[in-house]
């Protein structure tokens, strides 16, 4: 059914050094270093603390892991690049698949990427820093070698959605298969993202924040959202467009609490003794959205997943 239903590492110097830069956080104290990305576009997530995301994103894994396993077969001798791999654990899960014969991550966050060779390696997997919208930014040999590509909850925080995908495109074998997962319009986690940052108490500390959360337009989508335009367009067939509800359950308001910390770029801005507070209301907005629930399960219900084959 078509609406489911719901919920080193070495990146070049020269890349580095126009893409990186500090900023003190709003609280004075220690610097965020954010990625910068060309164009102006900032990654939005915290990409300082690798080991807090990894150890905080259950959601993103349990959802990798679902619409893998939905979608790819994989095949003996498999080459797959894991475009947004963040801290890895994608690629070694993908790695272990019978027949993948190796996998390539990269990740504009070049301390996602030390954290991911450090603590998810394999010898079949080989990790890099690149901007998935800049495909100046890749290897060379990543042209037409990839059998398969993934690219799990990246393109929410990547604007330029059609130079991303042309650059997947570039690196996937002719009829090799990609598989998109991004949070959609009108998504919960959008809207509450949206809400937070125009918040009554908390706008006067945001207003600096640049809006960096850019949904998949709905308007792409057509012959009544089974298809996608913008990958047709890219030189891709569509096989599946579905929109997907995902929910994971927290143990604890602390677990659900740190979850949440790790994408929403908010925090950065208000001054640290304010986190506890900042974190009572997000938690009563998103409620209101039904984003998490009383139980702490967090639930989206606007993820678009989509498989497609290169023509
Ligand atoms: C929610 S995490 C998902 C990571 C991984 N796919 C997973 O499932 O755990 C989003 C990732 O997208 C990466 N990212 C954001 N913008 C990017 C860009 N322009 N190029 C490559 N990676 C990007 C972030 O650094 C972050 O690691």
């Amino acid at each position: 059914m078509y609406r489911s239903k719901f919920w080193g590492c070495c990146l070049r110097a020269t890349f580095m050094a126009a893409t990186r830069f500090w900023r003190r956080g709003a609280s004075g104290g220690v610097p965020t270093c954010f990625v910068h990305v060309d164009h102006g576009k900032t990654q939005g997530m915290n990409t300082t603390e690798a080991a807090h995301y990894s150890q905080n994103r259950s959601f993103q894994h349990s959802f990798g892991v679902e619409v893998l396993q939905q979608y790819m077969k994989w095949e003996e001798g498999d080459t797959v690049l894991d475009a947004g791999c963040g801290t890895g654990e994608i690629c070694k899960y993908i790695s272990q698949q019978p027949g993948v014969a190796s996998v390539v991550g990269f990740d504009v966050s070049s301390e996602f990427v030390s954290y991911a060779s450090q603590n998810n390696s394999s010898p079949n997997v080989l990790y890099r820093a690149a901007d998935v919208s800049d495909v100046s930014t890749f290897k060379p040999e990543w042209h037409g070698a990839f059998s398969k590509a993934v690219c799990l909850m990246v393109l929410h925080w990547v604007q330029d959605k059609a130079e991303a995908v042309k650059a997947i495109h570039s690196c996937v074998k002719s009829r090799g298969e990609i598989l998109l997962g991004c949070v959609a319009e009108e998504s919960r986690f959008y809207q509450t993202s949206q809400k937070m940052a125009s918040h009554p108490k908390w706008r006067i500390y945001l207003k600096d924040f640049v809006p960096n959360l850019f949904p998949w337009p709905s308007s792409d989508l057509t012959n009544e959202r089974h298809s996608s335009r913008l990958l047709e367009e890219c030189g891709f067939e569509v096989l599946s467009c579905h929109i997907k509800e995902h929910q994971q359950p927290f143990e604890s308001r602390e677990k659900l609490k740190e979850s949440l910390r790790a994408v929403f770029p908010h925090l950065h801005y208000i001054p640290q003794d304010k986190h506890d507070e900042f974190f009572d209301d997000l938690f009563e907005m998103a409620k209101d959205i039904h984003l998490i629930s009383t139980d702490y399960t967090a639930g989206t219900n606007n993820t678009l997943v989509l498989h497609a084959r290169k023509l």
